[in-house]
């Protein structure tokens, strides 16, 4: 159960402790934040609302618990992440309960990312002894004016402090796929986990714990954004931000200092379906894509453009599938669960009323109780449609019918967002045109866009992000090259 057995230091109370130098303290502030839970929208968990000074306190001792990480041998490293993981596995079940409680993740799909986060993390340490075992070696003879007598022998060396900020759909896996890069690396890791999700970040944090991490190596700061979210981002001691979200990510590059930045903000994943597609695949990958977790995916398929002559049997198809979601409270594994907060329900409701003012088409009687949202397909949108451009977040899909290819490849350009994107089609040739065509990080070919496995690339473009994701990218990223060049006397070589 949350909070009790091999959790139970973590809580006080009520309220759940925050991590730094290897222990679970209360903040000298004696404040809390209140997590709600979405499905009862009631008070469900607090957090500590810790203050500047704990938070400096926890950067001096990342800083200090780093450098001696950093010289720990690569695969001592690498054991103890392959310990957390077996830890977090076996605490599925609380810490899924935690997921359901507060983001309302269906049952299934809550122990789903335990498991997929305990994956991740055996991946990254393994993946960690490859690459971070290789060094380059470089000889000087190959510009005017250079012999032989200069050797330059590269490494990858770590960052120093990783401030990690997950996002709320997420809060696990997304956090680990920061951590375990961060630490096999021989980094330090300073976790913000997002409000909604910061239990379920916590008890995840108390699985590297138990596995034994130096104290102060990895830290969890809980707490008010108006308080710390500034003072963490732009914090001196940090050297490297990874987040994942909304448009905070936005404003988060623009204060940061000159450091490595990894941001994946969000996206309008469009999804173009060609005359000669497979429409039962495509109806499958659109509901699949559309409206798992209810839509609050970053890589949901959030736009379908379709070709008109097949739009109608294609939105047939979809309406079929869409009447067999379950919609309901995420502990009985409904296909539908509430939406994360009141706010994201009535943004989406915002987004639907436009529509159905400028006169789209819905195919399902609109229904809202609370958090909860029913599932519904709107067709005709047009471009006038805020719907068109705009990430709901929710179990909502817009269809724009197009005429040609083109029409689509532009739609989804013209988009502020550019993170995936997918094509159905039975041409491989014109697949492969459209998705050179299309402006995303990553392109599907029959198939809903999705970040894993977690070991591809994963990245997106213009408003969707800045840097690479996935388990090879994020080790890389979090490290720096150096270079040591040994010169030997004289030159050995003389023309002529
Ligand atoms: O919400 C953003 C996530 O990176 C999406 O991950 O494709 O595994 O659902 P996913």
């Amino acid at each position: 159960m949350a909070g009790k057995g091999v959790f139970k230091d973590m809580i006080d109370g009520e309220v759940y402790k925050y991590y730094a130098d290897g222990e679970w303290k209360r903040s000298a502030s004696g404040g809390t934040v209140s997590i709600l839970n979405p499905s009862t929208r009631k008070p469900q968990y607090k957090v500590q609302a810790c203050t500047q000074d704990e938070v400096n306190k926890i950067f001096d001792s990342a800083k200090a618990a780093q450098k001696l990480w950093a010289k720990t041998p690569l695969w001592k490293r690498a054991e103890a992440l392959h310990r957390a993981a077996a830890i977090l596995k076996e605490n599925k079940v609380a810490i899924a309960e935690a997921l359901v409680k507060e983001v309302a993740k269906p049952q299934k799909d809550a122990v789903t990312e335990v498991v997929r986060s305990g994956d991740l993390i055996s991946y990254t340490a393994e993946e960690g002894i490859r690459i971070l075992s290789e060094g380059k070696f470089l000889v000087s003879d190959s510009f005017p004016g250079n012999d032989r007598n200069k050797l330059c022998m590269s490494s990858k060396i770590p960052l120093g402090v990783v401030l990690a900020i997950p996002p709320f759909n997420y809060p696990v896996n997304l956090a680990v796929s920061k951590i375990g890069p961060a630490l096999i690396a021989g980094n330090a890791l300073v976790l913000k986990p997002p409000t909604q999700g910061a239990v379920s970040c916590l008890h995840m944090v108390h699985c590297f714990h138990l596995a034994g991490f130096p104290k102060g190596l990895i830290s969890a700061v809980t707490g008010k954004g108006s308080e710390i979210g500034d003072f963490l981002t732009m914090h001196p001691m940090v050297n490297c931000i990874s987040f994942t979200g909304g448009d905070t990510g936005i404003a988060i590059a623009r204060k940061a200092s000159m450091i490595p930045l990894q941001m994946e903000l969000g996206g309008k994943d469009a999804c173009i379906v060609l005359e000669d597609a497979d429409l039962d695949l495509a109806a499958s990958n659109i509901v699949k894509g559309g409206y798992s977790y209810s839509g609050q995916r970053c890589t949901a398929v959030k736009v379908v453009l379709a070709f008109e002559s097949i739009a109608d049997m294609l939105v047939a198809k979809v309406n079929a599938k869409i009447a067999k979601l379950t919609v309901g409270p995420p502990e009985e594994d409904s296909d539908i669960t509430p939406v994360v907060s009141e706010s994201s329900a009535n943004f989406i409701e915002g987004l639907v009323k436009d529509a159905r003012e400028k006169g789209a088409k819905f195919h399902q009687e609109w229904k809202r109780d609370g958090n909860l949202i029913w599932p519904v397909l709107i067709d005709h949108v047009r471009p006038d449609m805020r719907i068109a451009w705009e990430e709901p977040f929710g179990p909502v899909l817009p269809v724009i019918r197009i005429k040609t290819v083109e029409e689509g490849i532009h739609h989804c350009n013209a988009n502020n967002f550019g993170l995936q994107g997918c094509v159905f089609t039975k041409d491989i040739n014109k697949a492969i045109m459209i998705a050179d065509a299309m402006e995303t990080g990553t392109v599907q070919i029959n198939s809903a866009p999705a970040r894993g496995p977690d070991h591809f690339p994963f990245q997106g473009i213009r408003d969707s992000g800045i840097g690479s994701q996935g388990i090879t990218n994020s080790i890389n990223m979090m490290t720096k090259i150096k270079s040591t060049v040994i010169n030997l006397p004289g030159a050995s070589y003389q023309m002529g």
